[in-house]
């Protein structure tokens, strides 16, 4: 599946790397939040260069620079990779994302998530790599102790997906002490919306997420939408997540790897909105952007789901200067329906193929 790059590839990898001095790989940067990142990137000036397996990411949503494709457990592939490219520094997005599956199959989780990541930190350490943005979670933190949730909260996650997470974060302290690995480990709480484009936006296959889900019953994709629980200690009963939108994640991806650029110090930050939206609030959002009722059924809690969580993003907008563009759910709401959209309606090409 996977193959190095060619050598024609290898000299326009050069030659773009000169050009700007900034020359990024995206690891998984076919995938949601990655082929958001990438956009962000491009805008920015940087030069780009994703490798995915396209196991859950898709070749389409990578809108510019090179795609590499390829799998991390690769090793040659991964040198290959390296010595063409002269990288600066390392975003990495690839991963499995879902926590219920998680507790199905800790073994791919911890391949994946781990094994995987020590291969991609032992590669930047042979080619002398030394700036990484990592993607790591709000899951690392588990049931919360207290709310909003700051960098000093107690990590005792409570599934393989989180524990798989926390164990990277404790190897790049270790890179770091011993080959000078720099790292921003930048836990996310609930990514969501999409580019305000409608160009790319969330695409699980299958869908586990909230927000999209709704979208589909609005689509006429699904009959309803489940409601994990409304017995919860909250207002409405159900439970409350800290929504942050994609682009302004992405924002302080580009913010930790600047900071990472100028001041060459690890870093690790909560990335949210500092704000709480209900499942039902959710909903409403939903139904005031799309028009549509949202028929909802009302189910059993699913396993796992903590009744709050809300992130404490003092650290995240006093150490990167970062400010989410898109703080309310509406906009959030607003633009994953109009990627949603897009891709509802045929493309006449496709239609005419
Ligand atoms: N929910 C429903 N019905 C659905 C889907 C979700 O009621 O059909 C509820 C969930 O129970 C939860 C909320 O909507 O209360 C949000 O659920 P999501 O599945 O959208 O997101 P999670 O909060 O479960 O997970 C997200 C990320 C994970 C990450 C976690 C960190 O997707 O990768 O946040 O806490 F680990």
């Amino acid at each position: 599946m996977s193959s190095p790059p060619g050598r024609k590839e290898r000299g326009s990898i050069l030659a773009a790397k000169e050009q700007t001095g900034k020359a990024v790989l995206v690891v998984g940067g076919a995938g949601y939040i990655g082929s958001h990142m990438v956009k962000a990137l491009l805008e920015g000036g940087y030069d780009t260069t994703v490798f995915d397996n396209l196991a859950a990411g898709h070749r389409d949503a990578v809108l510019g620079g090179r795609f590499v494709q390829g799998d991390l457990a690769d090793t040659a592939t991964l040198d290959a990779l390296f010595a063409a490219g002269r990288f600066d520094a390392v975003m990495n997005f690839a991963g499995s994302i879902q926590v219920g599956e998680s507790v199905q199959k800790p073994g791919l989780y911890y391949r994946n998530n781990v094994a995987n990541t020590l291969n991609l930190l032992e590669a930047m350490v042979r080619h002398g790599v030394r700036h990484l943005v990592f993607s790591s979670t709000a899951a690392i933190f588990g049931e919360p102790v207290r709310i909003p949730i700051d960098e000093e909260h107690p990590t005792h996650p409570v599934n393989p997906y989180g524990r798989g997470k926390l164990m990277v974060e404790h190897m790049l302290a270790d890179f770091d002490h011993a080959h000078g690995l720099k790292s921003a480990c930048l836990r996310y709480f609930n990514a969501a919306g999409a580019d305000p484009s409608g160009l790319i936006g969330e695409r699980h296959e299958p869908e586990t997420h909230l927000i999209p889900i709704a979208l589909e019953v609005a689509l006429g994709k699904r009959g309803h939408l489940s409601v994990y629980g409304e017995d919860y200690d909250t207002p409405d009963g159900t439970c409350i997540r800290d929504y942050i939108h994609v682009s302004d994640l992405c924002q302080a991806h580009l913010r930790a790897l600047e900071t990472l650029r100028r001041t060459d110090r690890s870093l690790a930050v909560n990335l949210g909105n500092g704000q709480g939206f209900s499942v039902r609030e959710v909903v409403d959002a939903v139904r005031a952007v799309t028009g549509h009722a949202i028929p909802l059924k009302i189910d059993a809690r699913r396993a796992g789901d903590p009744a709050r969580l809300i992130a404490d993003s003092t650290a995240a907008r006093d150490h990167l200067g970062w400010r989410p563009q898109y703080p309310g759910l509406q906009d959030i709401v607003r633009h994953a329906w109009t990627f949603h959209l897009n891709r509802a309606v045929p493309h006449p090409l496709a239609q005419a193929a």
